[in-house]
């Protein structure tokens, strides 16, 4: 029988080796953590997945996506400081307010962020910033309705127009800022007696989602829908031949231009507050910032880019320049409340 017995300088040969390779492991597992982020997000996969991809691609970092439509900041209000988010991305800035109203975004300071994003775009505190805008516009019915014959939002209450027009729900975040913006211009009392005109000329109870108003236009059930633009843009660009059709005799109309631009609001996010990830949060949300992301807003979603210096996809320039109302996207947030009161009382 042969017993192996090992010397003292064998011993401290292999304490050695297998030190370095336990550290390196743990280096390396750690360095596999740390370059790791984890994003909430609202908007759907088939909308990130290729932001994240070209993300993972260009910086290394793995960026894990726990998608869900609704109840994430409740879910992260729950998990407080164990919270395994670092970044949130939302559509419209009611939902992002959700979080600034429940204190889940830390405020951030970035170079690349303020340079890439306009000041109306951001939170007041940086804690959000708009990483695409949508801009809710009228389509019309070329055929019914004469291209010059409707120019500002204030126009769809117009008796004119009585029986001809389609939304969906007022209370919908949509509309609700839409008319939030209206107050922020004209003030309470007179967006109230627009959103009572704008119900008399509803053809129909407010229902569906943007895509079916267009389809109610091509259907001949109203000549006028407020949508939000990319639909339209959707919509032209389906795979879906009778989608495609709805759009046929439909072109849009940017309102109030010569005057204080058109209504949009954004796709935007933050940093988690508790984020254990901060500088490859802020790294994520400054490559959402930049060109190679901001032309996938236009590519993939027809969403207009919120840097100013990235150009427009063909199908955009399609729909010709137009000028934007500059609000400051959080004035919509803090008068959606009475947005929604007013709402209520017209029976939108
Ligand atoms: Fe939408």
């Amino acid at each position: 029988m042969v017993t192996k017995v090992f010397s003292p300088s064998k011993i401290t040969f292999w304490f050695i080796i297998s030190s370095i390779l336990i550290s390196g492991f743990l280096f390396y597992s750690s360095a596999t953590i740390a370059e790791t982020i984890n994003i909430y997000s609202h908007r759907q996969p088939f909308l990130i997945n290729p932001f994240v991809k070209a993300f993972e691609k260009e910086t290394g970092i793995k960026a894990n996506i726990i998608y869900s439509t609704k109840g994430l900041a409740q879910r992260m209000l729950a998990e407080g400081k164990r919270s395994p988010a670092d970044v949130v991305l939302t559509v419209d800035i009611s939902r992002l307010n959700v979080y600034v109203d429940k204190q889940l975004l830390l405020p951030i300071s970035s170079e690349k962020l303020f340079k890439n994003i306009p000041a109306h775009l951001r939170g007041p505190k940086n804690d959000w910033f708009g990483f695409s805008k949508r801009a809710r516009i009228l389509a019309i019915n070329t055929k019914r309705v004469g291209v010059d014959k409707i120019k500002k939002i204030e126009d769809l209450a117009r008796p004119i127009w009585r029986g001809r027009i389609c939304t969906r729900p007022g209370s919908h975040v949509y509309n609700r800022a839409l008319l939030a913006s209206i107050i922020a211009h004209n003030g309470a009392p007179v967006a109230e007696k627009w959103a009572q005109g704008l119900v008399y000329n509803l053809a129909q109870r407010p229902q569906g989602n943007d895509r079916s108003q267009i389809k109610a236009i091509f259907q001949g059930v109203c000549d006028i829908a407020i949508i939000n633009s990319y639909y339209f843009g959707k919509l032209r660009n389906s795979k879906i031949a009778e989608q495609r059709e709805w759009t046929k005799d439909v072109r849009i109309v940017f309102t109030n231009q010569g005057g204080r631009g058109n209504h949009i609001n954004i796709s935007g996010g933050g940093v988690a507050k508790y984020s254990k990830n901060k500088k490859l949060a802020i790294k994520f949300l400054e490559f959402l910032s930049e060109d190679k992301a901001q032309r996938l807003f236009t590519k993939i979603n027809f969403e207009f880019p919120a840097n100013p210096s990235i150009p427009y996809s063909k199908e955009l320039l399609s729909w010709g320049a137009f000028s934007e109302d500059k609000l400051p996207i959080n004035k919509i947030a803090e008068l959606a409340p009475m947005a929604q009161r007013i709402i209520d009382r017209v029976g939108w």
